[in-house]
């Protein structure tokens, strides 16, 4: 046994218990990664940041328009994009010459890479430019791409009729490859393609049905982290014995020998 584990096993001696406790007894919220997240770092004022004011948009309109923006722009702009020139058909200004075409980096997982899902990543960004909330709302979308089989809104225009499939990953790699799997189309195809507008389109949707809901004051997350990575973050997660890992992803997608009890 090296010198690190036997300290982590005297380390868990005195805080095991918080993770044998279970999932009914681990405060969700207090297991969120986002603790001062949106926090000014900086000394001067350009670091702290405003929501700039959200009135309620027609989440199907923005389904759409998510749809036809991917394939101007690809999936960030797709949903980022489509938020915004939303607010800008309703209130116009700041949102009408707000920059969207930035978010055009984020494409496939920002440029290629296969990282963060470039319509995860746009519906995180136009969250955090107006709400309130942001934190809460971004661990529902973001437990929503993980886990409801996507695409799930047929947009009017939709060119293919694709399967939806459940990711379990907000990663662009692993979206793409498990719909591949699933649906048999290659990922380069026209209707892989038309599978991640379809997506961009759902995110859209769902990220306006959840900033509505904030602004009504009815919000409540549907989907969060499941019960299996609450007792993961119990013992590996912030304020825990180990507190030897960072983030809330489904850990199943790739510690898939961890799932039985352990050490
Ligand atoms: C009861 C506490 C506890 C729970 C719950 C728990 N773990 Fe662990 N886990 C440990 C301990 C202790 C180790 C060994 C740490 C070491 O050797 O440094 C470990 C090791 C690991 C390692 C390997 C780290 C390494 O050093 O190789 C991974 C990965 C891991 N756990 C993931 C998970 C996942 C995923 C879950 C949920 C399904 C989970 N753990 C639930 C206590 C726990
Ligand atoms: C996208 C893949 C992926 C996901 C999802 C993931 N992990 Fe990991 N994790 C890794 C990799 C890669 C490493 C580094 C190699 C290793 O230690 O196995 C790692 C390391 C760890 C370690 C060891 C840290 C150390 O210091 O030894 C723990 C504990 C861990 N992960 C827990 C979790 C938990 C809990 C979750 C879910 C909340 C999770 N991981 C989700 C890929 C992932």
């Amino acid at each position: 046994m090296d010198r690190e584990r036997r300290k982590t096993l005297a380390l868990l001696g005195g805080g095991l218990a918080a993770g044998l406790m279970g999932p009914s007894v681990v405060n969700w919220v207090s297991k969120t990664d986002t603790k001062g997240a949106p926090s000014a770092r900086g000394s001067g004022d350009r670091a702290i940041h405003e929501p700039l004011p959200y009135v309620k948009l027609d989440p199907e309109h923005v389904g759409e328009l998510g749809y036809r923006y991917f394939y101007q722009g690809d999936c960030m702009y797709g949903v980022f994009g489509a938020i915004v020139d939303a607010l800008a058909e309703e209130v116009g200004e700041p949102f009408a010459s707000y920059p969207t075409t930035v978010t055009r980096y984020g494409a496939a997982g920002v440029m290629g890479w296969g990282t963060l899902c470039g319509s995860a990543n746009g519906a995180a960004m136009a969250i955090y430019l107006v709400s309130k909330d942001p934190a809460p709302a971004i661990n529902e979308v973001f437990a929503f791409y993980e886990r409801e089989a996507l695409p799930n809104f047929l947009p009017v225009e939709a060119r293919f009729q694709v399967p939806g499939s459940v990711a379990g990953s907000t990663l662009c790699h692993v979206s793409i490859s498990k719909w591949c799997d699933f649906s048999g189309y290659d990922a380069y195809s026209a209707e892989r393609a038309d599978r991640c507008a379809q997506v961009a389109a759902s995110l859209a949707k769902h990220t306006v049905e959840v900033l509505n809901a904030q602004l009504d004051g009815s919000f409540t997350a549907i989907h969060r982290p499941g019960a299996a990575e609450l007792v993961c973050l119990g013992c590996h997660g912030r304020d825990s014995a180990l507190q030897n890992m960072r983030g809330m992803m489904y850990c199943a997608t790739c510690h898939t020998d961890k799932l039985e009890s352990h050490p």
